[in-house]
């Protein structure tokens, strides 16, 4: 199968500081007192090289922190701007939704953007007649339509582009970061739409920070760094390396003295927090199935006979998943009265999905807890191959990974083994 996208080692250098190649006078006064740099060209290098396939159907995510070069990516497929070398070629038709309204033009009203952008994206009038109410109910902007879009809000501008783009049956469809402007409804609505132009079948490119977003909509993610691909694989593992590697790799330790999610009325007790895979005792990142280790370290002015932690285990949406404490699971007794210390806790066998736990703490004695500290640090899980099937759960089912066992059996005898010879 020919590919949708083919990018075959793209290279964009811009020169920095020279817009027009005719320097204007601040730019010419700024000569004058300024030495030459090391590089005459000063020029700057956005990608590196680039190369990929993409097969008709596919949905990429594209990864990167800023200036990583994925906006020039798109543009360069987008044909608005040319490469310094090598190439792209695309096969069908090419809807391309790029920053903020890019293609709108702001004295025009709603109604006449729509029939421009969808005749710059190859549809006939006709065309865009008939799919010119789906459009509109779609943004959500029915008021306003014959109002020039410089009058609306940016986020009307986002849904009115991108009902446009999402209607108007591309083959691919490139989408750059457009979802962060939108609400929380209309993100929804967004990704609906995305996924439903995927399912249709048709190629899907698209770019964003929002690894959540990336991971549920994305079969594969390519990661920009630099102006090169840095990974290119299974979007839940590329966007959870990412996530990784943007956490840091400094360990998950937060010191908690002076922590911000302290609650009013705390005893200052936990000093500082470390979450690790038990595994190594290093890695902030714990894989799947794996053992986490939370170490909270204490400082009192009175010896604790019976340090007692609890730990709370949230989701993304910092609501609880689970609770545990050296209460209810058995805990060897401490070495004789503190003032200061350790407690280790370890989870083993951790059910949880790819992702980013927040984890609340309560510090206290047998009695009860007099230092709570809520999202104290975060437990980063990463995936891994825990059914040794080299495939995870849907990732929209949830947080917690869990196993099953199964079996089917026949209701009568299986086709075609009953007239055997
Ligand atoms: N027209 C231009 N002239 C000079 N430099 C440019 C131009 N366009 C982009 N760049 C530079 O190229 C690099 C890549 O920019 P690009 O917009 O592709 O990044 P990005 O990955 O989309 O970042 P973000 O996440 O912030 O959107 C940046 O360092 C940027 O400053
Ligand atoms: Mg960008």
């Amino acid at each position: 199968m020919h590919p949708a996208i083919r990018v075959q080692n793209v290279t964009k250098s811009f020169r920095l500081g020279t817009n027009s190649g005719r320097p204007n006078l601040t730019e010419r006064l700024l000569g004058l007192v300024r030495k030459p740099r090391a590089n005459p060209d000063n020029e700057f290098w956005a990608l590196k090289g680039v190369s990929f396939d993409v097969t008709p159907g596919e949905v990429v995510g594209v990864v990167g922190r800023n200036g990583a070069g994925k906006s020039t990516l798109l543009k360069v497929l987008s044909r608005i701007v040319e490469p310094t070398a090598g190439r792209a070629e695309l096969r069908g038709r090419v809807g391309s939704l790029l920053e903020v309204g890019t293609g709108f033009h702001p004295e025009l009203t709603g109604r006449e953007n729509v029939f421009l952008n969808g005749s710059v994206l190859g549809m006939s009038r006709r065309e865009i007649a008939k799919n010119f109410d789906a459009i509109v109910a779609f943004a959500g902007v029915e008021r306003f339509i014959d109002t020039p879009v410089k009058r609306y809000s940016s986020g009307m501008y986002v849904r009115l582009a991108f009902a446009v783009a999402a209607h108007l049956n591309p083959e691919i469809m490139i989408v750059d970061e457009v979802l962060a402007v939108g609400d929380a409804e209309f993100q929804n609505k967004c990704l609906g739409k995305m996924r439903e132009v995927a399912r249709g079948g048709r190629t899907v490119l698209f770019v964003s920070h929002n690894m959540t977003a990336v991971q549920s909509l994305c079969s594969r993610c390519v990661w920009l760094k630099d102006g090169t691909v840095h990974a290119d694989g299974p979007a839940r593992e590329v966007a959870e390396a990412y996530n990784r590697a943007a956490a840091g790799g400094g360990g998950a330790e937060v010191r908690l003295d002076a922590h911000p999610g302290r609650t009013l009325g705390s005893v200052r007790a936990m000093t500082r927090v470390r979450v690790c895979d038990d595994a190594d005792g290093t890695s902030p990142a714990v894989p799947m199935g794996g053992t986490a280790r939370v170490e909270v370290e204490f400082e009192l002015d009175r010896p604790l006979a019976d340090a007692t932690l609890g730990v709370v285990v949230k989701d993304a949406y910092y609501s609880p998943i689970f609770g545990i404490n050296n209460k209810v699971t058995p805990c060897p007794p401490q070495p004789g009265p503190l003032t200061a210390g350790t407690v280790v806790c370890r989870l083993p066998r951790l059910p949880l999905m790819p992702g980013v736990y927040p984890l609340d703490l309560y510090f206290g004695d047998r009695l009860n807890d007099f230092d709570t500290v809520h999202n104290a640090a975060d437990l980063t899980v990463v995936a891994a191959d825990v059914f040794g099937t080299g495939r995870l759960p849907p990732p929209n089912a949830g947080p917690v990974c869990w196993p099953a066992t199964w079996e089917i059996r026949a209701a009568r005898a299986p086709e075609g083994t009953t007239d055997g010879p």
